[in-house]
């Protein structure tokens, strides 16, 4: 039998440094994205208030990684240097589920593309793994592009599937996207 699904501690893609997320990364991800309404427009959070939002959240995160639950990684451009964002791929029984989030700057460049297309490949190379997947809101339309250009297809709209604080209070309707062997 194989072991379970794990994520590497660290990994580089072409332009990409990644690694385990540590509760000590609160600073830069609280001063880069956090905060920023336009960048958490789409997620299921609202902007943090003080870097004690962004620790507590990266405290239960960087829990994951010892559960075996979930595999968060922060982002550095390999050039530069420079923090680009977070990727989190979650594991549930023989499906891998991802969110992603990149600061402002690093929008628009094939980041979330390049670093997707890797998760995507690494998780389906391991034999427990059927099924990636990902949904985001009807009307956001960059992360489904991303999820396609990641190799996943649309499969439908989930209704009323997930509570979007920035947008309204009912739970709104989204793309689920996956890919599978
Ligand atoms: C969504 C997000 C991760 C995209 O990251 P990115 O690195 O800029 O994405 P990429 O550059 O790899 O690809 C974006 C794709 O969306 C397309 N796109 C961008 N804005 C678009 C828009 N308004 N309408 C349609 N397509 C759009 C781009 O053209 C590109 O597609 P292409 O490669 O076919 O040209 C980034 O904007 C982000 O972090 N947003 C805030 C957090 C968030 O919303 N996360 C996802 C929650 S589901």
């Amino acid at each position: 039998m194989s072991a379970n699904y794990r994520l590497q501690e660290e990994f580089e893609t072409a332009r990409y440094y990644l690694r385990r997320v540590k509760v000590d990364d609160a600073q830069p991800i609280f001063d880069s994205y956090a905060t920023d309404a336009e960048v958490t427009r789409f997620l299921g959070w609202k902007p943090h208030q003080s870097l004690a939002d962004t620790s507590a959240f990266l405290e239960i995160a960087a829990a994951e990684w010892d559960l075996g639950s979930g595999f968060p990684v922060v982002a550095f451009d390999r050039k530069s240097g420079g923090f680009v964002g977070m990727f989190h791929p979650k594991l549930i029984g023989h499906r891998v589920s991802y969110g992603y989030v990149l600061q402002r700057s690093a929008w628009g460049k094939g980041c979330a593309t390049e670093v997707m297309r890797w998760l995507v490949e690494q998780a389906l190379a391991h034999p427990m793994i059927y099924r990636v997947e990902a949904f985001c809101d009807v009307d956001h339309p960059a992360s489904a592009r991303v999820m396609e250009n990641a190799g996943m297809e649309r499969e439908g709209i989930l209704r009323r599937y997930f509570h979007h604080p920035n947008i309204s209070e009912a739970p709104r309707d989204c793309f689920i996207y996956s890919k599978v062997h």
